[in-house]
């Protein structure tokens, strides 16, 4: 089994204030997700600035139509594998439905569960004006929020599914307001899903902090997207804006076909593949069994 998690680029420790100085060197951030430890591993040694532990966890592994049952629970399990795993990356992690809307009181106590109980730096959460007296509570419990704007997916059913956002001249002012408004209670960035590229860029422009773009142009400061869908590992749903960089399905499934046909056909496992047991080992093993007699079973 290989390695040391390592990573390519600086080996500098990733934290909000990394992302506040990328922006102003004009540096892009990259963001991936990640559910598991194997993933972490990856992103940390492919020198990425953060692993956001996305509640999209309940569409590309848990097999949920949308990510609204996903649990604390599971978002902690998750969390945990990945914590296991990352050491260079920002790790984020992403608050799921009706863990922060409740009241002020649930959010900042499951903020805290992501720091305390699953290893994250850093959590999200979706939503604008409405979500800011919870985001100034818990970034003044001391921890780092990133906001989400545009496609909320945990919105999917007011928003009458998962559709652009921001299309008309009222709702990019009311997108351009509630980033102001997150960027003045405290978030250290924020994530635009699904709005044109012309207003992303817009707002990357006239905010101090940094914006993460999916499906939101070339003008964001940085980049995220669900690693599942780059892999090419998740096909129910591919949005447009995905840019798929392999196809780890097809090879999956190649590499089961495979594997089922040398079972099959006897050819797995070979000798290289087996252990085996020294000569006086079976030799002795033999002759105590022939000393007991015949067995009973044959
Ligand atoms: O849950 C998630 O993976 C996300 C990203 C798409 C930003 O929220």
């Amino acid at each position: 089994m290989s390695a040391t998690p390592q990573a390519a680029a600086s080996p500098k420790k990733i934290t909000p204030l990394t992302f506040r100085e990328k922006k102003i060197a004009g540096q892009p951030i990259s963001v991936l997700t990640a559910y598991d430890l194997a993933t972490a591993l990856a992103v940390d040694q492919a020198g990425l600035d953060a692993v956001l532990v996305g509640d999209s966890l309940g569409m590309v592994v848990l097999g949920y139509e949308t990510t609204l049952p996903v649990t604390m629970e599971e978002m902690l399990h998750h969390c945990r594998a990945v914590a296991r795993g990352s050491r260079r990356a920002l790790r984020i992690g992403d608050m799921p439905f009706l863990s922060y809307q409740v009241s002020v009181e649930e959010a900042v106590r499951n903020a805290g569960r992501f720091l305390q109980e699953g290893g994250m730096e850093a959590v999200k959460l979706e939503g604008g004006r409405e979500r800011l007296t919870a985001i100034a509570a818990i970034v003044g419990a001391g921890i780092p929020v990133m906001g989400h704007l545009g496609l909320t997916p945990q919105s999917v059913h007011q928003l009458g599914g998962f559709r652009a956002q921001a299309k008309t001249a009222d709702s990019a002012r009311r997108l351009m307001e509630d980033a102001r408004a997150l960027q003045d209670a405290g978030c250290f960035s924020i994530v635009l899903e699904s709005v044109p590229a012309r207003l992303a860029e817009f707002v990357s422009r006239r905010l101090a902090i940094p914006t993460i773009g999916i499906g939101a142009g070339a003008g964001c400061d940085g980049q995220v997207l669900v690693t599942h869908d780059l892999l090419g590992l998740f096909e129910r749903f591919t949005p447009r804006f995905i840019k798929r960089y392999a196809s780890l399905y097809a090879e999956m499934v190649k590499a089961f076909e495979a594997y089922r046909a040398d079972v099959e056909e006897h050819a797995f496992p070979s000798a290289e593949h087996s252990l085996d047991l020294p000569d006086e080992e079976w030799q002795a093993f033999v002759e105590a069994l022939e000393d007991e007699g015949p067995s009973q079973g044959g």
